[in-house]
């Protein structure tokens, strides 16, 4: 629809990163050990709690230091949106303590002021990838319902001190990563080694309880407030247009839409309710629990979008499986893959749009996109990303018919305008940044930064609010 195809005034365009990925300074000004802190070979991984291995998430990109230097180049793109998340042992260094670490929330002040400074829009991930280490070890994670009143007191915090001056937030990074790698997402270990669906799903009850708890002390507190949810988008095609390989297709999208069904329906649906009763899975829940999710859904949708995915009920196209940031899966013939395996599918952008949004009729915030490649500095110094550029290109074109499809979208962060430490490999070799960082997936280097082509090509898009496209 060429009259509604345009982006609206006001877009959110801007870059996405999370603590763990790029603050460096693990041990600093009282931050206690994260998760993250213990899971050198990144997410997908089991932790290290013996801390002996090089761990890149330590040292980040030491954005804890260069912030200043980074956000102005953020201002020199022009973003009007920068999401960031806080690190919840920087606040809270064991998880559990009553007080604040007063030095850990003025960091984030510091941030907050330094974006509002170049009229730049903060949006806060209240948790991304990472909880306090004592958490998991004092109370075995999101399992333990005493940990929803832990992150309340966190999302309080962070309302009371930023009230004036946050209005975006969302509670949960990508929360479905709990199914695929359940001690990133909730601190969850295994006596057995085996993912215990039992435990999964009660933790994700606690995280669901304790986002509606956010987002009701997020509207009281926070004049205007945007509180939403934030889902790894997986949208799944089905193989063939055998009736079966449809309805494959359809449970395996169940999977990823349940967790955003609860926090913006706010029931729990009929199909997660079956499946429970077939597993025998048994979740725990207190009187009032559902009149809770009930009342406080969430404003909007937020989303990543990398992949698509397929389902097929053929073994034969089951034995071959492509990468993926949470979940290896099915490959996809018609698709080209990144040089990690993900499989590159801009028209599925639009597609996720059109579905999300038919589901929930909420607006939707795309908060993260891009394209993890190898960089290569040439002599002279630049950085020829011409592959970033084309796969954003083509994203943002196809975020665009879905506007003119008649979906609301919010904003766009593309994902890692910096160079920063990736999650599902812990490597910095895999970069998704207009500007690049000079540090090696070892560690070497100065860690200066540098433009890269895609730096001027991406300025340009949001100059022109996406005119182009
Ligand atoms: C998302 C996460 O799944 O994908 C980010 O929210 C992550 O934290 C991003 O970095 C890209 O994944 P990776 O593994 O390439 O860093």
């Amino acid at each position: 629809n060429t009259k509604t195809r345009k982006f609206p005034d006001g877009f959110l365009w801007g870059g996405a990163v999370a603590a763990n990925q790029l603050e460096g300074a693990y041990n600093e000004d009282g931050k206690g050990l994260s998760t993250a802190d213990v899971s050198p070979n990144g997410i997908m991984c089991p932790p290290d709690f013996s801390m002996e291995q090089f761990n890149l998430y330590h040292d980040g990109i030491d954005f804890y230091h260069k912030y200043k230097e980074d956000i102005a180049l953020f201002a020199e793109l022009g973003f009007k949106a920068f999401r960031f998340s806080i690190s919840w042992p920087r606040l809270f260094p064991n998880g559990d303590e009553v007080e604040v670490n007063e030095k850990g929330l003025q960091f984030y002040e510091n941030i907050v002021d330094e974006l509002i400074k170049y009229n730049i829009e903060p949006v806060i991930t209240i948790s991304h990838y990472e909880m306090p280490l004592g958490l998991v070890k004092t109370y075995g994670g999101w399992k333990n319902r005493k940990l929803v009143e832990f992150y309340e007191r966190l999302s309080k915090t962070i309302f009371t001190r930023f009230k004036d001056k946050v209005k975006y937030y969302m509670t949960f990074n990508e929360i479905n990563v709990l199914l695929h790698a359940p001690f990133t997402g909730g601190g969850l270990l295994f006596e057995d080694g085996k993912k215990n669906e039992q435990d999964i799903y009660q933790a994700a009850h606690h995280q669901f309880l304790a986002s509606a708890l956010a987002v009701k002390a997020g509207h009281e507190i926070v004049p205007g407030a945007q509180i939403g949810c934030m889902i790894a988008s997986m949208i799944t095609y089905p193989y063939t247009s055998k009736p079966e390989d449809m309805f494959a297709a359809l449970t395996q999208d169940r999977k990823t839409l349940f967790f955003s069904d609860v926090q913006s329906r706010g029931y729990y649906p009929t199909y997660m309710m079956n499946y429970f009763n077939e597993k025998n899975i048994e979740i725990e829940m207190e009187e009032g629990d559902l009149a809770l999710l009930q009342d406080n859904t969430v404003d909007y949708i937020g989303f990543s979008y990398y992949m698509s995915f397929v389902a097929s009920t053929a073994p034969e196209h089951n034995d071959e499986k492509t990468a993926g940031n949470l979940l290896a899966g099915v490959k996809n013939p018609h698709l080209r893959s990144s040089e990690w395996g993900w499989q590159i599918d801009p028209v599925g952008l639009r597609t996720v749009c059109n579905q999300l949004y038919d589901r929930y009729q909420k607006p939707l915030f795309i908060v993260e996109n891009g394209l993890g490649a190898v960089d290569k500095v040439e002599e002279d110094g630049s950085i020829q990303d011409n592959y970033r550029i084309d796969y954003l290109d083509a994203h943002i074109k196809e975020m665009k018919n879905a506007i003119g499809d008649g979906v609301e979208i919010m904003g766009y962060t593309s994902w890692g305008p910096i160079d920063l430490v990736s999650a599902s490999t812990a490597e910095l070799k895999k970069r998704y940044g207009f500007i690049y960082v000079d540090r090696d997936s070892e560690g070497k280097g100065t860690n200066n930064r540098y433009k890269k082509k895609s730096f001027d090509w991406y300025k340009n898009v949001i100059a022109t609010n996406g005119e182009d496209f």
